[in-house]
């Protein structure tokens, strides 16, 4: 059964980077493709492409500078006991890790279990951490991708939502590869945000059983 909410979700964003991955929801959502709302898009980093993005659509734009907690034993909490506060004050529902470069602790993490979604351009549980599409080319691996997730305390660990695969292509370079796997992150994460809103998504352990979903082709055949 799925939820009909009265409200629109509350979505929080937090980016680090160029932010076109918030962009593709933003987009989603204007174009009724998505039915949430994006209360807060809060950065790491006071020149973020993202934050810029969020103003040119009239968004919440937020800049949490972590620079007042360095050196602290506990700065990562406390940065994210900060960054709490703000999602607490915005009423977010649902909180979305798009080019978010910092390490969210348990801080954040229990206050929004699977309430928290990530990307990340690999196909899960191979490759998490940094430079992933090299490491997938590097490795001869046929099949790439991009993952969202559920996020939990280990790195690009937590259950996972949706994935989508694209070749590796015997004349790939990195960023050959990351764009192709970008043009899927696009699709991927606003259709896992929609989901999410529908109330179609049960975490069953390590696995994300989708209401209503439909199998889509048996199989994807790498290149050749
Ligand atoms: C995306 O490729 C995303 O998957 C990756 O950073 C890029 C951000 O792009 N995230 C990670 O690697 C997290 N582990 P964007 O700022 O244009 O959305």
């Amino acid at each position: 059964m799925s939820i009909s909410r009265t409200t629109p979700l509350r979505v929080a964003v937090l980016a680090s980077g160029r932010g076109s991955n918030l962009q593709a929801i933003v987009d989603a959502i204007e174009g009724g493709q998505v039915q949430a709302r994006i209360v807060a898009v809060i950065s790491n980093k006071k020149d973020a492409v993202a934050l810029e993005r969020a103003r040119k659509h009239g968004l919440t734009d937020i800049f949490v500078d972590s620079k007042p907690f360095a050196g602290r034993p506990d700065s990562r909490e406390a940065y994210d006991l900060m960054l709490l506060e703000r999602l607490q004050q915005h009423e977010v529902d649902l909180v979305l890790l798009a080019g978010y470069m910092k390490i969210v602790t348990g801080v954040l993490v229990n206050a929004y279990a699977n309430r928290m979604m990530n990307i990340h351009p690999s196909l899960l549980p191979s490759f998490p951490g940094l430079d992933v599409q090299k490491k997938a080319i590097d490795w001869g691996c046929k099949l790439a991708g991009c993952t969202v997730h559920f996020v939990t305390e280990g790195v690009d660990e937590g259950p996972i939502i949706i994935q989508a695969a694209v070749p590796i292509l015997d004349d790939d370079i990195p960023e050959t590869l990351a764009a192709r796997i970008l043009v899927q992150e696009h699709k991927i994460y606003p259709r896992a945000v929609q989901l999410f809103a529908e109330g179609r998504l049960r975490v069953d352990g390590r696995r994300v059983l989708i209401e209503g979903a439909k199998p889509e082709g048996e199989a994807i055949i790498s290149s050749a």
